[in-house]
């Protein structure tokens, strides 16, 4: 099969990282007699410089052309004094919404090899954990009503949360539709005891959850739910909230697994077109330096195939190798942690991986 994939390889790490993956997915292609086209978009930072705006209006439309889109990171120091709707990380919200990417999975998940480098304690990950967040990315406060003004106090800065009806109920429908697939089991996480928007939430998810009887659905508030991904991980299968909650519990998630340098993520819409970038940012201190974790781009590109392509043996085939890396001890900066191995490069991990598929 033919398909065009846009890259949009950003700032800092970026380009790297998603170099590396572009190496894995050529010779997933070779290896399965698939051809992938790849074409470049600025984003981001780079966007910025080269035409001053973080989102090119070629950059959309070349994305909206292609069947699928790889991300990098974007953001760095050098920008960070613009103001809010001229900064590199306002492009990422926007190509989310340009393309109705209203589904963001984020799967976290405790690799046997790693269980040394998570933070928690041995007999609280002693039969590991795999979950799936489904985070809400096109709605919320994210995308709602913001601004400055006169208060009592003063000036004052406000954002505003919203959600309508239909954006809950077709995110829940992608929680349970995606439960069904696992352990049939989904967590609905809100701030219903305070927040107006969080009561429609719980109110719809629960409604939606009928149509579903063989998924089971709790509620758990925000701030419990923190408390729980560290306390007890493996009561998590599929988890759903909104925009800002799952940005913050998919980092939390993400430590758990020992780092931030695996976690891959997709973000879907209602075709099947979708971006796949790392959850990590574009880490400006170690950027050109050859020294990234690439696993979770290279792992986003796996979702790719998967959720995209439905290239299932072909995400397996990566999935596979990457799990072999890591099996067999090879570890990149991030995950050395005290085991005293010697990590290695950008380059190298990618090598590496290319020999597995
Ligand atoms: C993420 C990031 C972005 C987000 C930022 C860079 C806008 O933190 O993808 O999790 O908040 O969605
Ligand atoms: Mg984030």
């Amino acid at each position: 099969m033919e398909f065009n994939i846009a890259l949009l390889r950003g700032d800092g790490i970026g380009p790297e990282i998603v170099d590396s993956a572009v190496e894995i997915l050529k010779k997933t292609a070779d290896k399965f007699g698939h051809k992938f086209n790849f074409t470049p978009y600025l984003i981001g930072g780079a966007a910025i410089d080269a035409t001053g705006k973080p989102l090119p209006e070629e950059t959309v439309k070349g994305c909206l052309a292609s069947d699928s889109v790889l991300l990098g990171a974007v953001g760095g120091p050098k920008w960070d004094n613009l103001p809010g709707d001229q900064r590199p990380e306002k492009a990422l919200l926007g190509i989310r919404a340009a393309l109705e990417l209203f589904t963001n999975l984020r799967p976290a998940k405790l690799y046997k090899a790693l269980k040394d480098e998570c933070p928690l304690r041995p007999d609280i990950v002693a039969n590991g954990f795999d979950l799936m967040m489904v985070r809400e990315l096109t709605g919320g406060i994210y995308f709602g009503e913001r601004g400055r003004r006169e208060g009592k106090y003063g000036e004052e800065a406000y954002d505003t949360e919203c959600y309508s009806k239909m954006e809950i109920e077709r995110i829940a429908k992608v929680a349970f539709e995606t439960a069904r697939k696992r352990n049939k089991n989904v967590i609905s996480i809100d701030k219903a005891n305070v927040l107006e928007s969080s009561r429609l939430w719980r109110a719809t998810v629960h409604e939606i959850a009928k149509d579903y009887p063989d998924v089971t659905c709790t509620d758990m508030l925000v701030d419990n739910a923190a408390m729980q991904l560290v306390k007890n991980p493996a009561q998590f299968d599929v988890v759903v909230t909104s925009n800002m909650f799952g940005d913050i519990l998919s980092d939390e998630s993400s430590q758990i697994t020992g780092s931030i340098g695996m976690l891959p993520s997709a973000s879907l819409g209602s075709t099947k077109r979708g971006m796949y970038e790392p959850i990590h940012g574009s880490a400006p201190d170690i950027a050109g330096q050859n020294k990234a974790n690439p696993i979770a781009t290279i792992l986003s590109a796996s979702m790719m195939l998967r959720y995209s392509f439905d290239l299932d043996k072909e995400a397996d085939a990566i999935d596979a190798a990457v799990d072999r890396f890591l099996e067999e001890g090879y570890r990149t900066a991030d995950l050395v942690g005290n085991t005293g191995v010697k990590p290695l490069s950008t380059t190298e991990v990618t090598e590496k991986i290319l020999e597995f598929i």
